[in-house]
């Protein structure tokens, strides 16, 4: 019997092995270069990373559940205020209007897409809600003429969590500059990862993107003059050197993501595996994720089938936000938000990533249907 081939669910070796000597350089000079934090590698990032975007800032910062929490502090949300988030992320969209002070209000996503139901915005906005954060989830751009047209009719200001959507475009314009400002994770397994943690924010504002960078160091403008109550979250100079050496491949990246995308497509057959929307003239989504929607309770089953048969699967989330003990004081009950626990109950995320091979791609896609065979 051949020996069964094993599928992780992410493999950084492709990437990483043609940069080791660039890396190993970078980390030296950063080492050697006696400057730690927001030096000349952060600027150099910042400065290639709006330009990436298409936008005139960038302001490197901690991770990408502080680039969140920078953006709603620096527009003054707070106490008494309610954030729009979508129902269906990871709960760090949530935490971080939580730790603005503000509630988070959950808003239920289209099934076919798992991006944020544009039509029903705007039945959550209250007197009170100031902000509308959209997620690019699993790497698919959101429908944004709609959000963007009921955000100007409430005067609420809009923002993107980008932490799934490196590079990812809405008719034509990346994720990121599709609002008044976008939210980045470097996290290493996103599709521009650092070597750690490590965030950005991308505006066009210039009062937005400095006051983010104040608040993001102590709230302080000039050294020891603190003008408001900041927090510690800036980019260290080592993850934006690494940062700045992985970028010009990102488009490369994504490229073969959508490759995979493909395969997937054309080689899964089997009808109960309900899979991502394709590409088209408005959507170029990234695949961070690419996650099938598995009924008929079927979607444990077929996971622990693909274990045994080699394959790496990830939950994309297993709790719906609502339903977690940190958000108990919520009190939001179950079945209040169906469509969130339908993707918490249906969905698996199959291994993609930058050089997979096309047999590990055949492998999933013919387990996945074997499943159902
Ligand atoms: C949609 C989304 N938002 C925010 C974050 C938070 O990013 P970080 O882990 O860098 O704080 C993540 C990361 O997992 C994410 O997937």
């Amino acid at each position: 019997m051949s020996e069964q081939m094993k599928v992780p669910f992410l493999d950084f070796r492709p990437m990483h092995d043609p940069l080791r000597e660039e890396m190993d350089a970078a980390l030296t000079r950063v080492c050697h270069s006696d400057y730690y934090i927001r030096g000349h590698e952060c600027e150099a990032f910042e400065r290639a990373f709006a330009d990436y975007i298409g936008v005139k800032y960038c302001v490197g910062v901690g991770n990408g559940l502080d680039a969140i929490q920078l953006i709603l502090r620096a527009w003054g949300i707070g106490l008494g205020d309610e954030v729009i988030v979508p129902s269906n992320t990871y709960i760090a969209t949530a935490l971080a209007a939580s730790y603005t002070g503000a509630t988070p209000v959950f808003v239920e996503p289209v099934l076919e897409t798992a991006e944020i139901d544009p039509a029903r915005i705007e039945a959550a906005i209250t007197s009170k809600t100031k902000a509308i954060v959209v997620v690019h989830l699993q790497g698919r751009p959101c429908d944004m003429d709609p959000i963007r047209e009921v955000a100007k009719k409430h005067g609420l200001h809009l923002m993107e969590d980008c932490a799934q959507a490196h590079g990812a475009k809405y008719k034509g314009v990346r994720t990121g500059a599709l609002s008044e400002a976008g939210a980045f994770s470097f996290y290493p397994g996103k599709n521009l990862g650092a070597l750690g943690d490590a965030g950005a924010v991308v505006t066009d504002d210039r009062e937005l993107a400095e006051r983010v960078r104040h608040i993001a160091n102590y709230g302080s403008d000039v050294k020891y003059h603190h003008y408001i109550k900041g927090m510690n979250s800036r980019l260290d100079e080592m993850q934006a050197a690494i940062l700045a050496l992985k970028l010009p491949h990102l488009d490369t990246w994504n490229a073969d993501r959508v490759r995979i995308a493909e395969k997937y497509r054309a080689l899964i057959t089997a009808p109960e595996a309900a899979q991502p929307l394709p590409p088209d003239e408005v959507f170029s989504p990234v695949y961070h994720v690419y996650g099938l929607r598995i009924g008929g309770g079927k979607r444990d089953a077929l996971r622990a089938y693909l274990t045994e048969h080699g394959i790496e699967t990830i939950l994309h989330y297993p709790t719906p936000m609502h339903l977690q003990g940190a958000y108990e004081e919520l009190h939001i009950p179950e079945g209040a938000l169906p469509l969130a626990e339908e993707f918490s109950a249906t969905e698996i995320s199959i291994p993609i990533y930058y050089g997979m091979t096309d047999a590990q791609v055949q492998t999933v896609a013919d387990a996945v249907n074997g499943f159902f065979a």
